[in-house]
This record gives C-alpha cells, structure tokens and sequence, in this order.
C-alpha cells in the first residue's frame, strides 16, 4: 500500500485528537507457542492501518503540534547480530524514511522518553484492556507525571477511546484497501475452487485443508485468515468445526470456510458440496433454500437499506423453505414471527470485513441499525444446520450442514461480490466436480 495513504490517515486522525491531545497505539506484541518458539508475527490492526509498520515492539504516538514533529514511532534499533539470526530491522532511520514518522526513538528508550510527550496534554486516545502489559505500564507514567505536579506539570485527565475513531475510519475502505481485498478474495476463491476439484471419498478433511493452505501460500497469502473449518459429514453442522481429521465418505456434505489473508486483509469464504461430487435430493432440496436466501440477502446489499436488511431477506427465504419441504410445519409468517428457523440457523447472516475477519466498525447508530454506504464490506453467508439432536427432524434430513458465504462491497450503486469466483450454484457445483474426473 501506498506510504502516502498511511500517512492520510494519521493525519485525519492527528486532526480529530487535535491541539492538546495525545494518541498512543502500540502493535501487538509477540506470543510464545512453545517453549522458545514464537507465533509468526502478525501486526495489531489498529498500529498497522496508521503506519505500515511491519514489525513487533513497536508503539505509534502522535502529538499534534509538537514542534520537534508530530509523529513519533518507537521502534527497535538496528542491530547486526539481532539482525543476522532474525531478520532485518528497519531501525530508526527507517522507520523516519521508509515510514514517514518525523521523529523515531529506540523502544528500549520508552520509559525515558513517552512521561516527557505526555506531559501537560489534556486529553489521552489510547484503547484501553486490549494489552495489559501495556495498560500497566501507561498507568505507571502517567502516575509518575501526576507526582511531579507541584513543579507545575500535569498529566491528561480526560481519557478518549482511539479504538472508536480509528475503528469508524476502518469501516469504510480506501480504493487501495478494496483493490487488496478484491485479490484476498480472488486467492479465497481460486483455492475453494482446486479443493472442490480435488474433492472425492476416501480422502480426509485435512487433506482438502492442505490443498486450501497450498493454493493460498501459492498465490502470496501466507497465512489464512482464520483456522480453516473443513467438516464432512456430521461435522458440517458443527459451526467452527476446525479438528479436520475425519475421513470424507460417499454420500455426504462437506462444508468448507476458509479465507485468505493477505497484506493484513482477511476474505472469508464458504462453500458446501458433496463429496462425490453430485447433491442427493435431500442435500439439494437444502442447499436451494440457502442459496436462494443468499441470492436475496446479497440483492439487499445496497447503499439506502440497512445492515439488517440482508439477515431479514434471509431469515424469511428460510423460514418459506423449511415450511415447503415439511421441516417446519405451519405457516411461514408465524413460523417467521416466531423465529422458528433458529434451531436449524443460529447465527447472523452478517459481519464486517476487513483487516480482521469480523472486523470493526459499529453495526448500530444510536438505536438503528447501520446503513449500508460505499467502501463497506460484508460477509453474507447463511447456512441451515440440520443435526440428528434435533427433535422430530426426519432421519432423511440427517448431517445436512450447509453455509454458503460471500464477501460483498458495497459500492455506490449496489454492490460487488469480490468472491464471485469460487462455484456456488448447483449446477456449476457439479460441473466443476465433474469435469476435474469426479463423480
Ligand atoms: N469464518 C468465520 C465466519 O464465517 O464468521
Ligand atoms: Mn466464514
Ligand atoms: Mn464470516
């Protein structure tokens, strides 16, 4: 991404915390997996989006109209050893001119120098409870400014959420972010698309995972952007099912959700298939009903509905479906009214995307829900989960899992589905399995 686009938005953020304020954003820190091992490194959102700062131990303070500048990042230094077993550091030279922060100090330096920027503002952005460390230690300074109060210093006494102001700057995405994503969602796309093809009984769900993660790493995502969820069978009406060790039989479903990430931009995609390739009357009596509340719920992305408006249209083409094939009996306005969908569909058929998988930004205004506006991007992915532990469920329904999910933007006139590429209708289902040699 552009380094002018990052340095746009700390400036509208520099304008909203403005004369007297102070913000302070630290990146996440490393996490052990075992003993001496780390986690790859992945950035906090937040510090990322402000700087593009790829690497740990590193804190982004802004300071409008501190005459030596505005900007400030602390960072580790350069340092050959360091550097020749793990890596290039960017040091503080780096951080000034590959980054643009006007004033870069070594982190190790931190307790030193942050009381000294915090002195005599009025008012502190910081998000507060998401590092602990870090809130310790905040505190820490600021008591330690608050001692020195009889020399005439005083440290901010009005505390603002940074998490809400950069949060509803995330919602909306820049043309460079819709761009990454688009490509987040074609690599989601292209890898459903080979696990599809690959698919076939005998085979075991991790063995469709490693084609997913294969296809992914291939086309530059490195990591996916969630555990993928990859349940045969009963295991596709478990809905974060993430085990995928089961053996793929003849006969059933399989359900896959798995998204890419890439450049820090998460896709989230699922689809449902059967596993030899061709849908028994029962899965495709199903998976019509999913798929045309999908086709409804994606129809009512636009800018002038409502958040809400896509769980509605979906909720109502189920409730109508499930009172058709007899799953539900009665009729569907108060099967409707009555939420009684809710046992074979539990979960919302919505979240924001974006550089986290259920992104941020608020899904309300006051008491009403958002509206949809260009450069938001929604998941919309409603499923039916029919598992033999629900009472009175015919046996011929049994293990039907099924979720179907897109990533939609939404775009000035309607909307575009950026994972358009992976198969979703039955027919084109088919023809994929089929002509990769299946079924
Ligand atoms: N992959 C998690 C979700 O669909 O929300
Ligand atoms: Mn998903
Ligand atoms: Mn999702």
């Amino acid at each position: 991404m552009d380094k002018k686009e990052f340095a746009r938005r700390r400036k509208r953020l520099m304008d909203m915390v403005n004369h007297g304020g102070i913000a302070i954003q630290p990146t996440a820190p490393e996490r052990i997996r075992n003993r001496d091992i780390y986690y790859p490194f992945r950035p906090d959102s937040d510090f990322f989006y402000l700087t593009g700062f790829p690497e740990p131990e590193a804190v982004l303070v802004l300071v409008p109209d501190r005459p030596q500048g505005e900007c400030v990042l602390f960072c580790r230094e350069k340092n050959a050893e360091a550097e020749t077993w793990h890596g290039t550091r960017h040091g503080l030279e780096g951080a000034c001119e590959l980054y643009g922060a006007d004033d870069a100090f070594p982190i190790s330096d931190m307790d030193d120098i942050l009381p000294g920027l915090l002195e005599n503002r009025g008012r502190i952005y910081y998000t507060m409870g998401r590092y602990q460390d870090f809130d310790q230690r905040l505190v820490g300074w600021l008591n330690q400014i608050s001692n020195k109060s009889r020399a005439g210093v005083h440290a901010p006494d009005q505390f603002n959420s940074l998490a809400h102001y950069v949060h509803e700057m995330r919602l909306y995405k820049s043309r460079e972010e819709i761009k990454t994503m688009r490509r987040s969602a074609q690599i989601a796309s292209a890898g459903h698309r080979r696990a599809m093809q690959i698919c076939q009984p005998g085979l075991y769900e991790y063995q469709i995972e490693a084609e997913l993660l294969h296809s992914f790493v291939q086309q530059g995502a490195r990591s996916p952007a969630y555990p993928c969820i990859v349940g045969g069978g009963a295991n596709s009406c478990i809905l974060h099912y993430t085990e995928n060790n089961d053996l793929l039989r003849d006969g059933d479903l399989l359900l896959v959700d798995a998204g890419a990430e890439l450049e820090n931009y998460a896709s989230d995609v699922s689809r449902t298939y059967p596993v030899n390739g061709r849908f028994t009357p029962e899965q495709r009596a199903i998976y019509e009903i999913v798929l045309e509340a999908q086709f409804a719920a994606i129809a009512a992305v636009r800018p002038g509905n409502s958040w809400n408006d896509p769980h509605e249209a979906a909720v109502e083409v189920i409730t109508k479906g499930l009172v058709d094939v007899g799953i539900l009996k009665g009729r569907w306005r108060t099967m409707l009214r009555d939420e009684a969908y809710r046992p074979y569909y539990m979960h919302r058929t919505s979240h924001w995307l974006g550089m986290d998988v259920h992104d941020v930004g608020e899904y309300k205004v006051g008491d009403e829900w958002r509206m949809f506006e260009p450069g938001m991007v929604t998941t919309v992915e409603p499923g039916l989960y029919l598992s033999p532990a629900l009472k009175g469920l015919a046996k011929r329904w049994w293990n039907i899992g099924i979720r179907i999910e897109d990533d939609v933007l939404v775009t000035a006139d309607g909307h575009e589905v950026l994972s358009a590429g992976a198969p979703k209708t039955v027919e084109d289902i088919e023809m994929t399995m089929r002509q990769a040699g299946r079924a």
